[in-house]
């Protein structure tokens, strides 16, 4: 905040206008953090903003103004939309860089496929726009919810807002669509519109977008639908879900089929039938990508064959049978201001570089990742140095290489945490090789691990409660009102315990935000089996794996028995085999679960947390199919599928697939060659079915 007076010297009238200066600029900061998910201030100069805010409201009381930052807090900006279920999930989409990517994506469809190498598999080929997803529900051809993506589950219902839209029929033309469907595509701004809005928002004194996908997404997500409809939104429609009738067999008649139904739909999608030809396509739209009217960050391959899209399914939040191919990153050279350390919540010690800032891709970087000490080793550098950085899409800006030496020093990774004092040590695994991160041993001592774990916990992957954010964590953290995730829902008396006056009369808070937090936090004391998993940020076990977990225990109290009795009995017994024999478990997430398990802090925490809140059951991804909650294990060769396709069909059905047989297996599915996981099954009197009967078993013979 170089520059700017400080507050003791204002005159009245300079109090006056610095104070709706920060009105402003705090309520354009929380907008962008709240409503465009794209934050535009670094936490440091947030915080400046509303210090200095209250610093000149303290020295002025008369002064402070009705819509004083104070008396609000920033996530009320995101209340205003109702939330809207997703039928079917949005998804995301893989990524490729190279080449070699995008052939290892093509051979893996094969693979699982189990193609002949004479086998064409077509692909649709198309720009990856940079705009934000609209998921549209019609039903009897009619337009009745438009929904944004949020977390892929649950977005915001932004019907009356897309209704404004001219590229959104509000009724589908022509004949053939389905009784109901969800048309899905891109909101977007086109390059020259965005222009010209800027020109317009800054003619009038109003802040200006910082690119078009900011623009697009500040655009539709407004209250007030006047102003969306005064900006200039376009839509693609390149996906669906939930149609109520097949109405196509292709993924590129699909997207004929909108057209004729009245979207627009990319012109420069084309159908291709050999990798060389999408390296081809790839090339061509970057040479292109200048040109286009809109902003692209890659092109999107998908599988063209709708029964193959069908078989293929999806790995977690993407499908297998699509992929993006993004550009390169974009570049950028700046000065290494210095180097921070960052603590996250597994104590890992993260140097941060700070950067003079610098537009990249037309966002401004100031922070970058340097990784590890090995990593600023092999870097050489060092703070005053010329560096270049890289920014690719969402992904976190990377330090690349130091273009010019400075005069500084040769900077040296601390050996202690820079929050709690404890050692920081790089663990030796059973190999002799250190670990690249450096962690800090302070463990539950560590304050920035304690509030990292903690706003990991309340982070919208895991319990995602709304109007507790970061900047609450760490609010109640120093208040000591919110030490461990179980305080969450004591808030109200702990607060009270600590003689602190009620959370209404808090700076920040007014009665109606309190209001609001504490009946988000109680709608959470139901929280689904994988939310609460990836909430408790175990190591190894992220938002995948929680979701693997919970699609084959179903249970929480099933599940954590076999924590319990794989800890107890080690890596030797059924119940580790029964935790990683799950299809894509590693030993990595077993190990750390049971070491979670073994630590009495843990315990006792899991057990307070758990009288706070019930873990619902998962449910099972097919109810009703005769194999929902059963444990299979594929063994021998299996002829009518791969053994993948075999596996990712029966998750998908709700099975179990386990990779070892026991007595907990239910049904073993043996090809020709089945071995010794055939002869256990025998010698336990398991059910075994050849593939033929499997696939008669679940309907599909
Ligand atoms: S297909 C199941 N096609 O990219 C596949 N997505 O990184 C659904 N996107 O959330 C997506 N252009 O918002 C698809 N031509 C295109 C796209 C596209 C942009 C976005 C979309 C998606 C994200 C995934």
């Amino acid at each position: 905040m170089s520059g700017v007076k400080p507050v003791e010297a204002l005159s009245e009238a300079e109090a006056a206008a610095e104070l709706e200066r920060l009105a402003r600029a705090i309520a354009d900061a929380d907008a962008a953090y709240y409503q465009n998910d794209a934050p535009e201030l670094t936490d440091a100069e947030y915080d400046g903003l509303r210090q200095r805010n209250l610093a000149i409201e303290a020295l002025f009381p008369s002064l402070k103004r009705e819509d004083s930052p104070t008396d609000r807090v920033g996530a009320e900006a995101s209340d205003g939309f109702a939330k809207a279920r997703h039928s079917a999930p949005m998804l995301s989409l893989d990524n490729a860089f190279a080449d070699e990517d995008v052939a290892d994506f093509a051979t893996r469809i094969r693979r699982f496929l189990g193609l002949p190498a004479e086998e064409v598999v077509a692909f649709t080929a198309e720009p990856k726009i940079d705009g934000l997803s609209l998921s549209l529900t019609y039903e009897n051809g009619k337009l009745l919810r438009a929904a944004t993506r949020g977390d892929g589950q649950v977005g915001e219902d932004v019907t009356a807002n897309a209704r404004t839209l001219a590229d959104i029929p509000a009724k589908l033309k022509g004949k053939g669509w389905p009784a109901r469907i969800e048309i899905r595509g891109e909101v977007y701004m086109a390059k020259q519109d965005f222009a010209a809005l800027n020109e317009r928002e800054s003619a009038a004194g109003r802040k200006t977008f910082a690119n078009p996908r900011n623009a697009a997404a500040g655009s539709l997500r407004q209250l007030d639908v006047e102003i969306t409809k005064s900006r200039p939104l376009r839509f693609f429609a390149y996906a669906w879900a939930a149609a109520s009738e097949p109405f196509s067999e292709t993924q590129s008649g699909a997207v004929q089929a909108f057209a004729d139904w009245g979207f627009v739909t990319n012109s420069r999608m084309v159908r291709i039938e050999t990798v060389e030809e999408v390296l081809d396509y790839y090339r061509d739209i970057e040479a292109a990508r200048a040109g286009l009217d809109y902003d692209i960050d890659g092109v999107v391959y998908k599988v063209d064959r709708l029964d193959w899209q069908q078989r293929l399914g999806f790995v977690s939040r993407a499908p297998r049978w699509a992929v993006a191919h993004k550009f390169p990153a974009e570049k950028a050279v700046t000065t290494l201001l210095g180097i921070d350390i960052q603590v996250g919540r597994t104590g890992s010690l993260t140097p941060v570089a700070r950067l003079e800032p610098v537009t990249v891709g037309g966002v401004v970087v100031s922070n970058a990742t340097l990784h590890n000490e090995d990593e600023i080793a092999r870097l050489g550098v060092k703070p005053g140095d010329r560096v270049e950085i890289q920014r690719a899409g969402d992904v976190i800006p990377q330090v690349l290489r130091v273009v010019e030496a400075g005069q500084g020093a040769v900077w040296e990774m601390p050996h202690t945490c820079p929050v709690c004092g404890s050692a920081a040590v790089r663990e030796v695994d059973d190999a002799g090789r250190a670990d690249v991160r450096r962690r800090c041993t302070g463990g539950l001592i560590c304050p920035a691990q304690a509030v990292e774990r903690l706003k990991h916990f309340v982070s919208r992957k895991a319990l995602d409660i709304d109007g507790l954010g970061e900047k609450q964590v760490v609010l109640f953290f120093e208040k000591g009102v919110l030490r461990a995730p179980q305080d969450i829902f004591r808030l109200k008396n702990n607060i009270d315990a600590a003689g602190l006056p009620p959370l209404e009369e808090w700076e920040g808070f007014g009665a109606q935000s309190a209001k609001k937090l504490y009946s988000a936090i109680d709608a959470r004391r139901k929280v689904p089996f994988a939310r609460f998993l990836n909430g408790l940020g175990i190591r190894y076990v992220g938002q995948t794996t929680s979701q693997q977990f919970a699609r084959s225990f179903l249970s929480w109290q099933s599940f954590w028995q076999a924590v319990k009795a794989a800890e107890a009995a080690g890596v030797d017994s059924d119940a580790y085999n029964e935790l990683t024999g799950i299809d894509g478990i590693g030993q990595a997430a077993a190990r750390a679960l049971m070491a979670f398990e073994a630590e009495p802090h843990n315990r006792d925490m899991l057990a307070a947390l758990l009288e706070e809140v019930e873990v619902q059951d998962e449910v099972p991804a097919a109810i009703g199919s005769p194999v929902t909650g059963k444990t299979v294990v594929f063994t021998g060769t299996l002829e009518r599928m791969t053994r993948d396709e075999a596996k990712a069909r029966a998750s998908a059905l709700g099975a179990k697939v386990a990779g070892s047989v026991s007595a907990k297996t239910d049904i073993v599915v043996a090809g020709p060659g089945a071995g010794s996981k055939l002869v256990k099954a025998e010698q336990l009197g398991l059910q075994v079915m050849t593939e033929e009967e499997w696939l008669a078993f679940i309907g599909e013979a």
